[in-house]
């Protein structure tokens, strides 16, 4: 099929691909030049791992412009994969999106279905749907269905390809048969991936019920692990006991510094407003966001509590909202390393791969360093931030080695307590008690 794929995010890159790679015809549209120039020359904007690979293996089957006219005008099927970033009140910013429906309804010349893939508050796909019938050329017909995404980053090729689920909601027959065959390979060997019909709005709906249920998981976790730290008990214990129970399941128990990233916070702050102005307020996605709030500055307050701020030489290490990224969005990082300057702390960073956007955000405010080893040296505090594989195997006896004073500060429970028995080290984690004395 001829597809078309606005956006050239998470969302929208990954499908195209993704589609490209199962035997469609894929155009990747973005009205950013440079992002359109370095995929042409086969690079991909977005940190992403597989991804460039992918693009490259099905190169004949992928075009990427930021011609929009020509793009849309004879697609089967276009997909919306454009941002709806969160407005300062919380609601969804859904101006990408109706800029996406305009240059659809100025382009086309045929019979189109119009997939929205990305998070829309319940109601979009039916809005988008009368705006784009009321406002093409007469005797063509879009037909609107509502297609959420899944996928995490960092994973999301895999995510795609042999996703969870594949949501189909429309109750147009047509437009549900021409999604049945464009997933038709994901749904054989070998992904087997399972294709869930239903109506618009609970499709949408899937989306966010789904994602917040995700963060309310974490937030309920990392609270439990505050109060294990009152009664003394050990929340990775905690959690593999209770991950043995299969409705409970072992998934998204990590306790930490909250979640971040470009989905769960804006995701549960558009559920909840939308609730509320519905007169039906979600009071648990409230909690939900409150906790995570708080969450985010739970090291920094230990840390805080434990030792004279200004002018202390801090090392942050891991920067992203989480491993295998380098998105920032909302990472627990940047408003740590804000308070840490506000305090006059001297601070420096590392990420294996974060450090750019970092940099964009924060210039000469803080100091990089290029390696684990570079950042602990001569420091009398270490914050973990981010649990990269790197940081995890990290050898224990080098926070001794290098550091001026080995405090430190783990915001991801990246180690065992046990790890710490012959290391003369301050060991402060989520949930646990502390190990060692302060340095
Ligand atoms: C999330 C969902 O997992 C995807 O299913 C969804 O499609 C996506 O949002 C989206 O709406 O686009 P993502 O934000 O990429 O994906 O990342 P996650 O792996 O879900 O992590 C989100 C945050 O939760 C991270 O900050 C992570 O550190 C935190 N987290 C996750 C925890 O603190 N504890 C856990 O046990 C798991």
């Amino acid at each position: 099929m001829k597809v078309t794929v606005a956006g050239t995010g998470y969302v929208g890159l990954v499908t195209g691909v993704c589609l490209a790679h199962i035997g469609h015809e894929v155009t990747c549209l973005d009205v950013v030049e440079e992002k359109i120039e370095m995929l042409k020359n086969g690079k991909s904007p977005i940190y992403e791992p597989d991804l460039e690979d992918l693009m490259l293996k099905n190169k004949d089957r992928l075009n990427f412009t930021t011609n929009y006219k020509k793009a849309y005008k004879d697609a089967d099927v276009i997909f919306i994969g454009v941002g709806t970033p969160e407005r300062i009140d919380g609601t969804a910013n859904l101006d990408y999106v109706n800029e996406v429906a305009r240059q659809i309804s100025e382009s086309i010349d045929k019979d189109t279905v119009v997939v929205i893939k990305s998070t829309v508050p319940i109601g979009t796909n039916d809005r988008i749907e009368e705006y784009l019938n009321g406002n093409i050329k007469n005797g063509i017909k879009v037909r609107v269905a509502s297609n959420p995404e899944f996928l995490a980053e960092g994973t999301a090729v895999k995510d795609t390809l042999y996703a969870s689920r594949i949501v189909v909601g429309t109750e147009d027959k047509i437009a549900e048969k021409v999604l049945k065959e464009l997933y038709l390979p994901l749904t054989k060997k070998p992904y087997n991936v399972p294709l869930l019909s239903m109506d618009r709005r609970s499709a949408e709906m899937v989306k966010y019920a789904s994602n917040d249920f995700l963060a309310l998981k974490i937030s309920y976790i990392n609270e439990i692990a505050n109060f294990c730290e009152s009664v003394g008990a050990n929340i990775k214990n905690v959690t593999l006991g209770m991950g043995y129970d299969p409705r409970i399941g072992n998934k998204f128990l990590n306790s930490g510094i909250g979640y971040g990233g470009s989905c769960f916070p804006k995701d549960t702050k558009a559920l909840h407003w939308l609730s509320k102005s519905l007169d039906c307020e979600l009071k648990t996605v409230k909690a939900c966001i409150e906790v995570n709030k708080d969450q985010k500055l739970r090291l920094f307050h230990k840390l805080k509590n434990s030792l004279y701020l200004k002018d202390l030489e801090v090392a942050i290490l891991g920067v992203t909202f989480k491993p295998n990224t380098d998105d920032l969005r909302d990472a627990p990082s940047i408003d740590n390393v804000e308070l840490l300057l506000e305090y006059g702390a001297n601070v420096t960073v590392y990420d294996p791969i974060g450090l750019d956007n970092f940099k964009k955000r924060f210039k000469d405010r803080v100091n990089y360093a290029s390696s684990i080893n570079e950042a602990i040296k001569d420091k009398e505090a270490v914050m973990i931030m981010t649990e990269w594989k790197e940081i995890k195997e990290y050898d224990l006896n080098n926070y001794v080695k290098y550091m001026n004073k080995a405090n430190i500060f783990d915001g991801r429970n990246c180690y065992d307590l046990d790890d710490f028995k012959n290391i003369d080290a301050y060991y402060v984690s989520i949930g646990r008690k502390d190990v060692g004395s302060l340095k």
